[in-house]
């Protein structure tokens, strides 16, 4: 009989172990792993702590099976292998019908799938309960940017006088559930918060109810999670979690409008420039927005983020750039590519003075320049944003203005 050689079979074994060992604290480690921004191990809201307590228990029942059949089949490869002197014609002895065993294996994954059905079964019906005091936020994925409108007045819909819309980062108040409604301009996204909830499709034409909330004050990341087009990879949202003095502070701001010309004489060039370039698809609460009787704007069906507010968030163009340079926690300025510190806007959030000295101008200005070149876009086709052909005096004079929008 032919063996293989002891060399061979000793670093068989050695692969198996290291891999065994590198798979296995992969597992472990990814439990431990506070620092992933789309880790959905370590919850930070109930209704993501809903879905661990349901895969935690899955997984571990998953694995100690996985372990035990796993074992019982290298021990019976390993027991009934060919030895030396075998007949290799034999037929192995057949045997059937023994009744414990057969009702036994039946009834034992039975009985598993039927409690994971329970927990899976309450689990939804937890993960769908509406809750009193809910803030109500209807999502809209729209290719690649996701917008926020919130029913501040309560009276169930979204464009009420008082009402206000957003675009990238949504801010919520820290401890309150917010009732989210998901839908789509466009085609099918999906909405994920890993460390709030999972996933839900925004299907055009559809409302399908969501909601998040958030244990304490930070901010959390998320993807688009199904495939929308060129740049559905270029497509994330993030959520802030402010206190509630905070978010009030964060909402009146939100609820001003900016028809007030820029005192800086820059500025008041780039509101031109604006007026004749972007205010086709983008809207400035004030200026050109769908409320306004006169002059209504010749708008391409918010298609494009409300840039009223744009300097109280942290990101642009989809969440996948800093709108200001991160910070380092000592004070000393913070690595410019690096969105994991999601550019934050410091007091401009609630409305106050815009750092103009962290603003992010290198890419807003390259943005301004040649979007497409930044991100993966079908502008011919009304998707994305287009390069504009601006000159540099144009761009100065806008991104001057757009600094005025806090
Ligand atoms: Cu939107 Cu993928």
């Amino acid at each position: 009989m032919h063996r293989t050689p002891r060399l061979v079979r000793l670093f068989g074994a050695v692969v198996l172990i290291v891999v065994i060992v590198l798979f296995t604290a992969l597992i472990v480690d990814s439990f431990f792993n506070d620092g992933k921004q789309l880790t959905t191990l370590t919850p930070k809201g109930p209704s993501a702590q809903t879905i661990q307590n349901l895969f935690v228990p899955v997984t571990a029942i998953a694995g100690v099976v996985f372990v035990l059949v796993m074992a019982a089949a290298l021990y019976i490869a390993r027991r009934f292998r060919e030895r030396k002197g075998d007949d290799p014609g034999e037929f192995p002895n057949q045997l059937h019908g023994n009744t414990p065993l057969e009702i036994g294996w039946t009834i034992l994954p039975a009985l598993i799938l039927a409690g994971i059905g329970v927990g899976t079964v309450i689990g939804i019906i937890d993960l769908n309960k509406t809750e009193e005091n809910s803030i109500k936020v209807e999502v809209a994925g729209q290719q690649w940017w996701w917008q926020y409108r919130y029913d501040i007045d309560n009276d169930g819909s979204f464009d009420g006088p008082r009402d206000i819309v957003t675009a990238t980062e949504m801010v919520i108040p820290v401890g309150r559930p917010i009732e989210l409604t998901t839908t789509s301009n466009d085609v099918i996204h999906s909405f994920w918060i890993p460390g709030l909830n999972g996933k839900r499709d925004a299907v055009p034409g559809m409302k399908s109810p969501w909601k998040l909330q958030a244990d304490d004050v930070g901010w959390f990341r998320g993807q688009c999670t199904e495939f929308c087009g060129l740049s559905h990879a270029n497509m994330r949202m993030l959520v802030r979690a402010v206190s509630e003095s905070d978010y009030r502070a964060w909402v009146t701001n939100q609820q001003t409008d900016k028809a007030a010309e820029p005192t800086d004489p820059v500025a008041r060039e780039g509101r031109k420039v604006w007026q004749a370039l972007c205010a086709q698809c983008h809207v400035i609460n004030g200026i050109n927005d769908v409320k306004m009787k006169e002059n209504p704007p010749p708008l391409v069906a918010g298609v494009a983020p409300n840039l009223t507010h744009l300097m109280t968030r942290g990101t642009f163009a989809g969440s996948i750039f800093n709108l200001y340079d991160p910070v380092n926690p000592d004070g000393t300025p913070g690595d410019p590519s690096d969105v994991a510190e999601a550019g934050d806007p410091g007091a401009a959030l609630l409305g106050g003075k815009v750092d103009t000295s962290r603003v992010n101008r290198v890419t807003l200005e390259a943005w301004l320049r040649n979007a497409p070149a930044l991100k993966p876009m079908y502008p011919q086709g009304g998707r994305g944003m287009p390069a504009l052909g601006l000159t540099e005096e144009q761009i100065d004079q806008l991104v001057a203005f757009l600094e005025t929008l806090n």
